[in-house]
């Protein structure tokens, strides 16, 4: 027979704990664990009375689905997959500073010149703020309501009345639900706010855009579960210094996810990049030593970007392992087979990895450019100019094919690269004007490139 033990549950993330305490260890909430206890009657929970017949429709239909409005920035739309659906809740996370709130007020200007009503609630900045960085940005004219409130029952009874087709919550980390008894920001309100708001947009079709920051985890502040409630999660990325933003979404129920937009920050906003691949390399100066061009496919779109190591010796016992732009776990492994399959140690040696531009890539097929970087900046000699290289490495030092090699190929081959460094067995992809160099696996390609190994 199961014994009938409580367990404790939290209610932010969902982990499951023997006994009560005041901070969930898994997501480190405070006063969020709640005792849940068995059911006496095994599985029987919904014994008893019986429920009302709900009507089951079609899956097919003859209704044309609600047309989507383009904001025509063409960078977002695309992340949007395709337009902005109506009654659609979406989430747009990021650092504090890296330029949501000029993303969003650029969008709302757009959207509102395409015809959709258009709300802005500022929780953050007062009327007067918002109004004088719209002019800044040549938006001063555009049709935009705005209010800066934080409480929520005022926030949506204004809605109900004016019925807008959008609203942008900036941020939702400010607004405040009174009948809740903590403060804004806390986990409590953030889930509240964000559950009357996505509510609130199913039941009106207005679309709902939230602004959310980032912890220093990289995750949005607040429960885990905004993320399930909204239909979109859009994260706004960029390295401070650096002019170039990625928007990228994570989660799309009305398009393909991993899509990317890529950005510029000026003196006058945002504006759009649509040719990124010439913008990552436009900072390239002549072929070095650990820089290596990486044919990328990010959503449905090919971005060549510079993948730049540094390799230098140290007298510390443990040396150091930086990576910007790429996951660290995995440069531990491509070093590691580096070092089992082709005897090319790197102890004793600080490894700097970065990615240019600011991108952050995610593909595996990120791992032989990276290889490439590396042993070009451990052997002080450069790949040539004129050549990409992509593939994924296994553990065993074999090269896998990667998806999309005619797309990555093509854009190479359009910004003036003449030859590819590619997993061999790539089902005879070929295009005219690149020289595809195919390798089995990762010590002959150590062998052919560096003559080492
Ligand atoms: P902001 O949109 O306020 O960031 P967030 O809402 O994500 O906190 O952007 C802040 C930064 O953007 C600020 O450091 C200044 C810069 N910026 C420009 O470079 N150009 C501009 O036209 C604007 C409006 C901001
Ligand atoms: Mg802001």
């Amino acid at each position: 027979m199961a014994k009938n033990i409580s367990t404790f549950t939290c209610a932010d993330c969902g982990a499951v704990h023997a006994r009560w305490s005041g901070r969930c260890d898994a997501c480190g909430a405070w006063n969020s664990i709640t005792e849940e206890r068995p059911l006496t009657q095994g599985s029987g929970a919904l014994k008893g009375k019986r429920g009302a017949t709900i009507s089951l429709v079609d899956l097919a239909t003859e209704e044309a689905p609600p047309p989507r409005t383009m904001s025509k920035i063409q960078e977002l739309d695309r992340v949007l997959g395709g337009g902005l659906v109506p009654g659609s809740a979406i989430l747009v996370g990021g650092d504090p500073g890296i330029g949501k709130s000029t993303l969003l007020l650029q969008a709302a200007a757009r959207f509102a010149a395409a015809g959709l009503a258009t709300v802005y609630v500022s929780g953050e900045e007062a009327s007067a703020q918002v109004r004088m960085r719209a002019q800044r940005l040549g938006l001063g004219q555009a049709p935009v309501r705005l209010a800066a409130e934080t409480n929520l029952r005022d926030i949506l009874s204004t809605l109900e009345t004016e019925r807008p087709g959008l609203v942008i919550i900036d941020s939702i980390q400010t607004m405040w639900v009174d009948s809740v008894e903590s403060a804004p920001g806390s986990v409590a309100q953030v889930r509240a706010a964000a559950h009357e708001l996505v509510t609130f947009a199913k039941r009106r079709g207005v679309s709902v855009i939230l602004v959310g920051h980032v912890t220093k985890e990289g995750q949005i502040a607040g429960p885990r579960v905004v993320e399930h409630m909204v239909d979109c999660v859009l994260y706004f990325e960029g390295e401070r210094g650096h002019q170039f933003r990625i928007l990228r979404a994570v989660k799309n129920r009305f398009g393909p996810a991993d899509e990317i937009g890529v950005f510029e920050m000026t003196g006058a906003g945002l504006s759009e990049v649509l040719n990124p691949s010439a913008l990552f390399l436009s900072e390239r100066g002549q072929p070095a030593a650990g820089s290596v061009v990486f044919a990328g496919i990010e959503g449905t779109r090919p971005v060549l970007v510079e993948i730049q190591a540094l390799v230098a010796p140290t007298p510390q016992a443990q040396p150091r392992r930086s990576v910007v732009g790429w996951d660290g776990g995995r440069l531990a492994m491509i070093l590691a087979v580096l070092e089992a399959r082709c005897g090319i140690p790197f102890t004793g040696l600080d490894v700097y990895l970065n990615v240019a531009g600011g991108l952050k890539i995610g593909e595996p097929a990120a791992d032989l450019a990276v290889a490439a970087a590396l042993l070009s900046a451990r052997e002080d000699s450069a790949v040539p100019a004129e050549t990409v290289v992509f593939g994924e490495i296994s553990l065993s030092g074999a090269l896998r094919p990667v998806g999309q090699m005619e797309n990555r190929l093509k854009e190479a081959q359009k910004l003036g690269f003449s030859s590819a460094i590619v997993p061999a067995g790539g089902k005879g992809v070929s295009v005219p004007g690149m020289t595809l160099v195919e390798m089995p696996d990762l010590a002959a390609f150590v062998g052919e490139t560096f003559g080492a190994g």
